[in-house]
């Protein structure tokens, strides 16, 4: 009888292991984050972490990388028919709100909307995940592993992470290698502990400053032809690590089109709305088409009115731009009128291709 009783009024079992806890150690002032914690990161983390093939696009190669948390779908997918909204870091948003907006969620610990207390965050669990369940000392790995590159993502957020850590208990992170040491393992719990604190990194040696500079006039100067070489320069370096090999080995530069002038905040100027085919998208895409090819012909020191045959290839109904933005920029060119050839240009994510030729005796072979 008495057994009964008890029974009735138990707890209903919880579902799976209680969520672990990652423990502030004591007597550890806040560590810093460029100090302390982000060269844990890059050496433990970065690995799988920093790129666009990150698991759940979580990129842990940088602070804002961190604040921006992780997503569900991946970049590369190999079964996706439509384009998909880019998510370049630093590029296609700037802000956390942004990026939520995006369907992003966080992974450091967040206030909640509910006014509920938050919960620590879902890399502070993944973290603890692994120092519960730690890999086994001597033998191989489990069968549970899969390193395959299309494996698939499980990418919990905070509120489905018990059910996680109950089906997949030895994935916490680092994924598959060892955990962190005993110190890696303070320093993180500590700084997450304490609100994951930021502040701006650190200034740059005068001597990277006046390089910068250099550069940046270089790159900058205003004839035809220095405009013309700096494009070059960018379509080829801009997806390069820089460094500068007369100076200590230090940061590494990108290569950038800023909206603002050199010295001031960079303002990335990313491609002209990829993906968007909407009207006003599309005249904006032919403006530029039109103004590169105005520059291009300048650079090989044409003019438009040399202009014989103007091909046009695009799949979209360009026409209410043709006029405003094509013909009329074209001006005596225009007489000899535009060929539409209704198809994909042959660039992967490409809208409109409009190319220029100037034809004394064209002769059709049939
Ligand atoms: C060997 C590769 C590898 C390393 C190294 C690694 N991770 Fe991961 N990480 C993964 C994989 C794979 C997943 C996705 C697991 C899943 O959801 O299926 C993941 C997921 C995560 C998530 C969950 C994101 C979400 O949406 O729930 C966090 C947080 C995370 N990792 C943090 C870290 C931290 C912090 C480190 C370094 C201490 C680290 N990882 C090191 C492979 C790695």
């Amino acid at each position: 009888m008495a057994l009964l009783v008890l029974a009735a009024c138990a707890e209903p079992p919880a579902k799976g292991p209680a969520p672990p806890a990652l423990v502030r150690p004591p007597g550890i002032a806040t560590p810093d984050y460029w100090r302390d914690v982000k060269p844990i990161l890059d050496r433990r983390c970065v690995v799988c972490h920093g790129c666009y093939d990150a698991p759940c696009q979580l990129n842990l190669s940088a602070y804002e990388g961190l604040a921006r948390g992780a997503h569900k779908k991946r970049v590369y997918d190999t079964t996706r028919l439509r384009l998909a909204e880019p998510t370049r870091l630093f590029e296609d948003a700037t802000t956390v709100a942004q990026w939520r907006g995006k369907g992003f969620y966080p992974v450091l610990s967040e206030p909640t909307t509910s006014g509920a207390p938050p919960g620590p965050g879902v890399l502070a669990r993944m973290l603890a995940l692994k120092r519960q369940h730690p890999l086994p000392a001597t033998s191989p790995l489990p069968d549970s592993f899969d390193f395959a590159l299309d494996r698939k993502q499980q990418c919990p957020a905070e509120s489905e992470f018990d059910d996680f850590a109950a089906r997949f208990p030895l994935w916490g992170m680092p994924y598959g290698l060892p955990g962190l040491s005993d110190d890696e393992q303070a320093t993180l719990a500590a700084w997450l502990a304490d609100g994951a604190p930021y502040r701006e990194p650190p200034p740059r040696a005068p001597a990277y400053e006046a390089q910068v500079r250099e550069w940046e006039r270089f790159l900058n100067e205003g004839s035809p032809k220095h405009r013309l070489m700096s494009r070059y320069l960018y379509e080829h370096l801009y997806l390069a690590d820089l460094y500068f090999d007369d100076l200590p080995a230090g940061p590494w530069f990108r290569l950038v089109r800023s909206r603002t002038a050199p010295g001031e905040p960079i303002a990335e100027a990313t491609s002209v709305r990829p993906g968007d085919n909407s009207p006003g998208a599309l005249r904006e895409k032919t403006r530029d088409v039109v103004a590169t090819l105005g520059q291009r012909l300048g650079g090989l020191g044409a003019a438009w009115e040399q202009v014989t045959a103007m091909g046009l290839y695009t799949v979209h109904d360009l026409f209410p731009v043709l006029r405003d933005e094509v013909l009329a920029q074209a001006g005596p060119a225009a007489l000899n009128g535009i060929t539409w050839y209704c198809g994909q240009p042959p660039v992967q994510g490409g809208a409109i291709e409009i190319d220029l030729r100037a034809i004394r005796h064209d002769v059709h072979l049939g």
